[in-house]
């Protein structure tokens, strides 16, 4: 299958640390994609700079065939539009409303009337299955969960072709990551999204992923299908894959 994102020889670093060294890896159209790794491997370091926010030092980032950090701006920003994001952390705006929090991409991207972005935001907000009061509330009446379907909701409101997702399923309980991953997997399904998804969360590796890339050492140590995991020779960390959800952290190296 198309490659809808393609990483060539990239090279990442902070000052003189190196944290990404020469990787390569390809996103196919339609696929669930993980990126995992230890705390500290590099994984959010990877989705910025995939996301034209964190400069590399060499190599190229192609998105829809076109080098992310090469084009021009007009051209990069349809790219970028084309990207839905949720964030590590949250992000959302706490002096907004939920309402308000899903619909700021329109608000200030796109020139439709504010009823209509509410009720755009509106649909999103029941899309990722959250009941219809949630919409007054503020993030700082959210548990984890409702706040990370939140951010969902809001990266869907854009219409994304690629859904960037930075630890989906941190700090929620087993079975509401469960939850959020069925979710992603619905969402995937019914917008024909491809999804690019980063966590150390093992049981989403297996439930949802269809090929993975394991970073370490700033290299890529495995990249491919949980089957091919399974047969390799370098997965010196195969037991931990038979782990449950709540055993799922675990150190680099
Ligand atoms: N802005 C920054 N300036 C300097 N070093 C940074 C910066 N951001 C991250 N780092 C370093 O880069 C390395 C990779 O960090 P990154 O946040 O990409 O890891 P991660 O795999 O996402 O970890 P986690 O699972 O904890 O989110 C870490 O050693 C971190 O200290
Ligand atoms: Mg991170």
């Amino acid at each position: 299958m198309k490659n809808i994102i393609e990483v060539i020889n990239l090279t990442t670093s902070y000052k003189d640390r190196i944290i990404q060294d020469n990787i390569s890896f390809n996103v196919k159209y339609s696929e669930i994609f993980g990126i995992l790794g230890g705390s500290g491997s590099g994984k959010s370091t990877l989705l910025s700079t995939m996301l034209y926010l964190k400069e590399p030092l060499s190599g190229s980032i192609k998105i829809f065939d076109s080098d992310i950090w090469k084009i021009n701006h007009n051209k990069r920003s349809i790219i970028l539009r084309k990207c839905g994001v949720v964030f590590q952390f949250g992000a959302l705006y706490s002096s907004l409303s939920v309402l308000d929090n899903v619909g700021i991409m329109l608000e200030e991207y796109s020139s439709y009337p504010k009823k209509i972005i509410d009720e755009i935001s509106q649909y999103f907000i029941n899309i990722v299955g959250l009941p219809n009061y949630v919409k007054d509330m503020y993030p700082h009446e959210l548990s984890g969960g409702m706040k990370k379907r939140v951010g969902l909701a809001r990266a869907l409101a854009f219409n994304p072709k690629i859904l960037f997702l930075d630890e989906p399923t941190s700090g929620l309980d087993p079975q509401s990551a469960e939850n959020f991953d069925k979710l992603i997997l619905k969402l995937r399904d019914h917008f024909k999204l491809s999804v690019v998804m980063v966590t150390h969360d093992l049981d989403s590796i297996k439930d949802i992923t269809d090929r993975f890339i394991l970073l370490g050492n700033s290299k890529i140590l495995f990249s491919g299908s949980l089957e091919e995991f399974k047969y390799s020779q370098a997965n010196k960390i195969d037991n931990l894959l038979k782990s449950k959800r709540g055993e799922r952290l675990w150190k680099e190296g």
